[in-house]
């Protein structure tokens, strides 16, 4: 990389979705390939940064670099809670299960009942939960993966969660997000202001969100 201008800047990324399991076989889950993460991570690698990887279960590539693997939400947020006193940047890219089923059965569950109810709980939000640990010369950033209203729910989560800007991801598209090699993405600042990515391989995006986070990094640390 020309100028490895994250060199000796911590960068904590997740990646990945988080499952939540049902019976010893069965699981819910949310749609993450952990592509996006893992492109952050390379990303902010070649930039010169010492990276933290904490992932649920990728099909992603993560060869080569430092991963914490986890399971369920719950584990995610032990592991960044973790990692985060020795981090300058944090990015969440994980799909995190918002909920969980309530009761965990240790055997499987048989199929005779014609219907079934599954009761699902509210899993700890792990950026809400880690606001209050914030250090002033930490940068934090989210996802906001969104099927509409893209720019309006993303602003309420940049809000509702602390951060110093936020990647809006408009998941309602078939070539962009979840899986896919491209992405396009909006950043919203706390400042009020936006930049758009344009649409780029996964490594480009993740450039423009490493930068904007170095800059914000920057002028937080007087450097
Ligand atoms: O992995 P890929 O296939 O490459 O796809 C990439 C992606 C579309 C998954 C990724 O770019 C993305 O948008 N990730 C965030 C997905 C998501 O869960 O968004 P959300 O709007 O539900 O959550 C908002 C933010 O809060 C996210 O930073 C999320 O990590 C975080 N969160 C969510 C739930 C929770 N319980 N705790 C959290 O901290």
């Amino acid at each position: 990389f020309a100028d490895k201008i994250l060199a000796g800047i911590r960068v904590l990324v997740t990646a990945g979705p988080t499952v939540e399991p049902i019976d010893p076989v069965r699981f819910i889950s949310n749609r993450s390939s952990g592509k996006m993460g893992a492109a952050i991570a390379r990303k902010a690698l070649e930039m010169g940064a010492d990276v933290d990887v904490v992932a649920g279960p990728v099909t992603a590539d993560l060869s080569g670099l430092k991963v914490t693997s986890v399971q369920t939400a719950t584990e995610m947020l032990n592991a960044v809670k973790d990692k985060l006193g020795n981090s300058d940047i944090l990015i969440m890219a994980a799909a995190v299960a918002d909920y969980r089923p309530a009761d965990y059965s240790d055997i499987k569950i048989k199929k005779t009942a014609d219907d079934m109810n599954i009761r699902l709980e509210k899993n700890p939000d792990i950026l809400i939960n880690i606001a209050p640990l914030k250090k002033d010369m930490q940068v934090f950033t989210g996802f906001a993966a969104e099927s509409n209203d893209v720019r309006e729910n993303a602003l309420k989560k940049l809000e509702a969660k602390k951060l110093d800007f936020i990647v809006a991801n408009d998941i309602s598209r078939q070539d962009i997000g979840f899986e896919t090699e491209d992405n396009e993405v909006s950043m919203f600042f706390s400042d009020g202001t936006a930049v758009d990515s344009g649409k780029l391989p996964k490594s480009g995006v993740a450039e423009i969100i490493l930068e904007k986070a170095y800059d914000i990094f920057r002028k937080k640390n007087g450097t």
